[in-house]
């Protein structure tokens, strides 16, 4: 089994993932956090983009579950003489690790990777494509906060043209019975979607999730004047007073302060859920590790 993408988990795996996810966020809380499920296995981390949440909170779940770690130093890799991403998969198999969490910057590389290799992969953001970790990371800190899915009006807002984070949060929050509302800078929107304002989109919703901007693709959004995109489509107090009553802010990270989202909201621990959502990825990330070497283990799995 991988997980490289919303679609490729049934809606037992995912109940149980997000199930899991709540008792591993309590345990990481405890004073004792090792457990030794995974011991034995080797976890294989290979990011061919930046990263400081996934591929921590990775490198920390798969500690916690007793796994051996390893990540792969791209830079220092033979990539970097020329080594293909196919011959660089065949290589890493032939070590046989137990699963291969793969951050790329191409969509579908992690799929061109699972049909190479005998162990589970998972899809740590491939490109435009999908990170369907960090909706599941999302919809377990909603349901944490909230107490629900089913039924909450939740406002993604920002360039989700180019947003993998937008695109599997969507399927996925659409999915549990989330109300999804897109908005942001008309250019950054996806062909076909519905024309929504971000004042609309915030207006009521119980949950705003802003998406960092990504400056080299939006010079003419962007505006000369600083804080004119934040003004025209961040998260500002004013815009964010739009949303309904105990509305919470979301973000992924890496934050741009005074960009796509004010600093001070950011901050604000009453309304903001984003280092919430950071510890969630780690739990998250537990939950999928133990279902995705279940099979390995010889056993169905907790998750
Ligand atoms: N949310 C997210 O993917 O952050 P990183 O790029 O730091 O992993």
């Amino acid at each position: 089994m991988h997980l490289l993408s919303i679609e490729s988990l049934s809606d037992d795996h995912i109940a149980a993932i997000l199930s899991e996810a709540q008792r591993w966020f309590d345990f990481n809380r405890s004073a004792r956090r090792n457990d030794h499920r995974l011991d034995g296995l080797t976890i294989l981390n290979a990011f061919f983009e930046n990263s400081t949440r996934t591929l921590l909170s990775f490198e920390i779940a798969a500690n916690r579950l007793g796994a051996q770690v390893v990540t792969m130093q791209v830079e220092m890799s033979s990539i970097k003489k020329g080594e293909t991403l196919e011959d660089t998969a065949r290589t890493l198999n032939a070590m046989r690790p137990d699963a291969v969490v793969i951050r790329h910057g191409r969509a579908g590389a992690p799929a061109d990777v699972a049909a190479l290799v005998d162990c589970a992969v998972i899809n740590a953001g491939d490109g435009t494509g999908e990170h369907p970790t960090q909706a599941l990371l999302d919809a377990a800190t909603l349901q944490r906060h909230f107490g629900r899915i089913k039924g909450l009006t939740v406002a993604i807002c920002g360039d989700i043209r180019h947003s993998r984070v937008a695109r599997s949060n969507a399927r996925l929050l659409e999915r549990l019975g989330a109300d999804v509302r897109l908005a942001g800078p008309p250019s950054l929107m996806p062909d076909g979607a519905t024309a929504m304002t971000v004042d609309e989109a915030v207006s009521g919703a119980d949950a705003v999730m802003m998406l960092r901007v990504q400056r080299e693709r939006l010079e003419d959004e962007l505006g000369d004047a600083p804080g004119e995109f934040l003004d025209r489509y961040g998260l500002t107090r004013e815009r964010f007073a739009l949303a309904g009553p105990g509305a919470m802010v979301m973000h992924p990270g890496p934050i741009n302060r005074g960009v796509e989202i004010d600093g001070a909201l950011a901050d604000d621990s009453e309304r903001s859920l984003i280092l919430t959502q950071v510890e969630m990825g780690v739990a998250v990330r537990m939950a999928c590790l133990d279902l995705l070497t279940a099979g390995r283990r010889g056993e169905t799995g907790s998750a």
